[in-house]
């Protein structure tokens, strides 16, 4: 599925990325490019083939780059983004989609583990906004910046659905997500007298040849279904960081198959 309406909106826009090299966030990645964007791809792992930005950049390539940094590092954060200013001058679009869980169940949950989901999905999302809509503001860039939350941020999971499969969805997750669609509503609100917009697009579970016992029990729950592909996101995403969606800021879109209406 590729969406139509979006020819020309992204035509050598600058987008910055998070997490660009994982499941999710590299067929964001290669729809940008496809649809003529720049993507600054700002990760800690390195996908299998890259780009590093070049100190000069010539202009009107759609390509993606990739930049070796920590969103939960303020140094690492504020060195990636000075160089894709130094380089590129502006950043267009913001997507913060780096986020991390844990799989051990509740009693067991260590300081270290809380400490490492909530530090990349809310510091992480935090620390890169701050950076990114600083330069926005300063720069006049009326950007736009779009979130990743979950539908575990907003509804509370059902964990007779994971049986025995050695996953589950944790209560820090939900915490984490819960929290990142509320900082959306937020900095909606607090940079909207800058013409800048904030949402945030909360993704259902995502089929990566999980165990079949819970693709099944997922799939029953789901109105739809079946379980998500990172493409079914695409749309969503274009549709909250192009100019179809002017007149939406603050919002969290479920792209969820309709797991989160109820049961
Ligand atoms: N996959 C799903 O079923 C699902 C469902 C709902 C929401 N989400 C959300 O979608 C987003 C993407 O998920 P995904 O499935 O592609 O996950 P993934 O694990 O495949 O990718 C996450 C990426 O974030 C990067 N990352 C982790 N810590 C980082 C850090 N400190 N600094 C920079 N980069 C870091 C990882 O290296 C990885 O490339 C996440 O925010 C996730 O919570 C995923």
């Amino acid at each position: 599925m590729k969406p139509k309406l979006f020819s020309e909106e992204f035509k050598d826009k600058i987008v910055l990325l998070t997490g660009g090299s994982g499941q999710i966030g590299c067929v964001i990645m290669n729809h940008y490019v496809e649809a003529g964007a720049v993507v600054l791809n700002m990760d800690i792992t390195q996908p299998i083939s890259f780009l590093e930005l070049p100190e000069s950049y010539c202009a009107g390539k759609p390509e993606s780059y990739f930049l070796m940094a920590d969103v939960t590092k303020r140094t690492d954060v504020e060195a990636a983004i000075e160089k894709i200013l130094r380089i590129m001058g502006r950043i267009d679009i913001l997507i913060n989609c780096a986020g991390i869980s844990v799989f051990t169940p509740f009693e067991k949950r260590t300081d270290d583990e809380f400490q490492s989901v909530m530090d990349v999905n809310v510091k992480g999302t935090f620390l890169v906004t701050q950076a990114v809509s600083g330069h926005m503001v300063r720069d006049g860039i009326k950007g736009v910046i779009l979130n990743f939350g979950s539908i575990y941020g907003v509804s509370a999971a059902d964990q007779r659905i994971y049986g025995d499969s050695g996953r589950n969805s944790p209560e820090v997750y939900a915490m984490s997500k819960a929290s990142v669609i509320h900082f959306t509503r937020y900095m909606a609100r607090y940079l909207s007298p800058h013409g800048i917009r904030v949402n945030c697009l909360s993704p259902g579970g995502i089929f990566a040849n999980q165990a079949p016992a819970f693709v099944r029990n997922y799939v029953y729950k789901t109105p739809l279904n079946r379980m998500g592909t990172p493409e079914d996101l695409i749309g969503g995403i274009f549709f909250l960081t192009s100019s179809m969606s002017e007149y939406v800021t603050g919002q969290n879109l479920l792209v969820d198959g309709g797991f989160t209406i109820g049961d």
